[in-house]
């Protein structure tokens, strides 16, 4: 496998999607720290030496653009079900947060580029929170790390691990197959058959979450009883 690493580095996602342009598919860019990590919707994503793993993949799929947030549930797939083979039980609470004990302790940022329809490339960026960890206060109380839930995970087990799996799903989304990843979505989810919180602009919305369709979006039930497909968005399970 190609791989770039670095000690340290600005964002591994910013980096690749700057080389992605000329580089094969497949590519992983690894940093021990970043200076700017990104998060989703414009946060920040701590990302300090010790205390995470943060690796970026170009990938260069020949897919429409309408399917490829699936790369995201990919990813979220293969994550946890690697987990689940280092003895580590989690969860996803849709559509992309890895959760260990009601805590957060990995997330994806995807990012593509498109001209028209077609896929230039697609950048899946994740970050795990490995170690003991230093949060903030109000991050403190939704985020924890794999070492502070008792596991002891070795950074380079770890890579391993994800890429086996990732790579296995990834092929099988490519030969047009999604059953293996929407079977551990759905096994794996930290949202349905609950009552949860869609937030988007308009503010929160008490739904129950159904069921994960086909295309990896959530089938929610309003509480007028009829029912909505979410493409995506943030869901809170606490209301
Ligand atoms: C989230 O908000 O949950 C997504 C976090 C994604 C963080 C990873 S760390 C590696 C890659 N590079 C970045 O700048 N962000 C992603």
């Amino acid at each position: 496998q190609n791989i770039e690493y670095f000690k340290s580095i600005d964002s591994t996602n910013t980096f690749a999607k700057n080389i992605a342009p000329k580089s094969d598919e497949g590519m992983v860019i690894i940093s021990d720290e970043q200076i700017s990590g990104k998060g989703r919707v414009g946060r920040e994503w701590i990302s300090k030496e010790n205390e995470g793993i943060y690796f970026s993949i170009i990938l260069k799929p020949d897919i429409d653009i309408m399917n490829a947030s699936f790369l995201t549930q990919v990813a979220g797939a293969a994550m946890v079900s690697s987990l689940e083979k280092m003895g580590v039980e989690s969860t996803i609470k849709w559509p992309n947060d890895i959760i260990v004990n009601g805590k957060k302790i990995s997330g994806i940022l995807t990012e593509m580029s498109a001209e028209i329809d077609q896929i230039s490339y697609i950048v899946v960026g994740i970050g795990v929170n490995l170690y003991n960890q230093s949060f903030e206060e109000e991050i403190e109380s939704k985020a924890t790390s794999l070492k502070k839930e008792g596991y002891d995970i070795d950074k380079k087990e770890f890579l391993q691990r994800f890429f086996l799996e990732f790579e296995d799903l990834y092929k099988e989304f490519l030969s047009g197959d999604k059953e293996s990843t929407i079977s551990i979505l759905r096994k794996k989810s930290a949202v349905l058959d609950k009552e949860v919180y869609i937030i988007d602009r308009t503010g929160k919305t008490k739904v129950y979450a159904r069921d994960i369709d086909e295309n990896g979006n959530l089938l929610v039930e309003k509480e007028n009883g009829s029912i909505e497909t979410i493409f995506t968005g943030e869901i809170s399970i606490r209301g």
